[in-house]
């Protein structure tokens, strides 16, 4: 029985039992449920090294769709465990803290999104896919930051298109694509937060390092970047560049796999402009702890639910993005 307490909170608080060796536990539950852990990088160290599988949102989205799993525990922000629910209605999603939102997806309330949509007649609209369900079913194609590009580029040159909800992402893409998207003004509250002028103090520590960056960021730090891409994409060339060191403009969740895949060379997080707090932290991803996780498997709750309306229209744009993708190799 689900607690009225968990509903209000939107997690199970229960204390471990003494004496179990969780982590242990997690696993017995997961192979006698038949379920799988997934893990996007930006989650804490434990919480990564205990998933079946770690990627950045495109892959986490292609894991789900092809996973034989009876329950799926999506160790993320609330709108992957939304996609995951989407692309697989009946199977059991869990997203171990309903409070982990995205302050993307909170910046594209579906319905302002869809009278920005009605104001431009005949554009297509592309959406990243940190947008709610709902915002996803008014939208013609989701894309993530590793296939934004090539699949805006998809479309003929002349395209009226518009973008939302990562201004600093559709920037980006157009300055990349020559396009120019209509972009709808939201941002990530942590990627906006990086700094030029303390970036350009690190360099100056670190002259050999190469700068990484997150596309979600600003176009004046993007500008400084040597690499800029997913985190996928900023992991692989973390671990295949020859560089030793790397100034990372991004979630630092993400040193994680790349100091465990590179322990010799030296990752630096890029500090945001107001260094007193902890804001190159993903407050959301940081919700997800190893007790949530042990809790949710154990009560399978809190599930994710979208509305069967809403999840029908909203999978046509999130099929299109791995249908393009698969064709693109991505
Ligand atoms: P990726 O798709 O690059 O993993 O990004 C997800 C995200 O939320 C970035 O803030
Ligand atoms: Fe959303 Fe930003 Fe957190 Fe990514 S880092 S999940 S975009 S709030």
């Amino acid at each position: 029985m689900i607690k009225e307490k968990w509903k209000e909170l939107g997690y199970v608080n229960e204390p471990i039992p003494e004496g179990i060796d969780i982590k242990a536990e997690i696993r017995r539950m997961c192979k006698e449920k038949n379920a799988v852990i997934m893990a996007h990088y930006y989650t804490e160290g434990e919480v990564q090294d205990l998933a079946d599988f770690v990627g950045d949102s495109l892959a986490l989205a292609q894991k789900a769709a092809t996973t034989d799993a009876d329950i799926i525990v999506m160790c993320g922000v609330h709108f992957m465990g939304e996609t995951n629910k989407i692309l697989c209605p009946d199977k059991t999603v869990l997203v171990p803290d309903l409070n982990a939102s995205c302050s993307l997806a909170e910046s594209c309330p579906a319905e302002e999104f869809k009278n920005f949509v009605k104001a431009h007649p005949g554009h297509i609209v592309v959406s990243y896919v940190n947008t709610t369900a709902a915002t996803k079913a008014v939208t013609d194609v989701v894309v993530t930051s590793s296939n934004a590009r090539q699949i805006v580029e998809s479309f003929p040159k002349d395209t009226p298109m518009i973008f939302g909800p990562d201004e600093n992402l559709g920037g980006y893409i157009n300055s990349l694509t020559g396009r120019n998207m209509v972009l709808w003004h939201g941002a990530c509250h942590v990627h906006e937060r990086f700094s030029v002028e303390k970036i350009l103090e690190l360099k100056a520590d670190y002259p050999k390092a190469k700068i990484l960056a997150h596309p979600e960021c600003k176009g004046a730090v993007l500008k400084l970047a040597d690499k800029v891409g997913s985190t996928a994409a900023l992991l692989k060339f973390a671990l295949s560049d020859e560089a030793e060191e790397f100034i990372v403009a991004t979630e630092s969740g993400i040193l994680h796999e790349m100091q465990k895949g590179a322990p010799n060379k030296v990752f630096i997080p890029a500090p945001p402009n107001d260094s007193t707090c902890a804001c190159n932290e993903c407050n959301f991803m940081k919700l997800i702890n190893l007790q949530k996780l042990y809790n949710c498997l154990k009560y399978e709750w809190p599930t994710i639910e979208v509305d069967p309306k809403v999840a029908k229209k909203a999978v046509r744009p999130i099929n299109k993005m791995l249908e393009i993708s698969k064709k693109l190799g991505l």
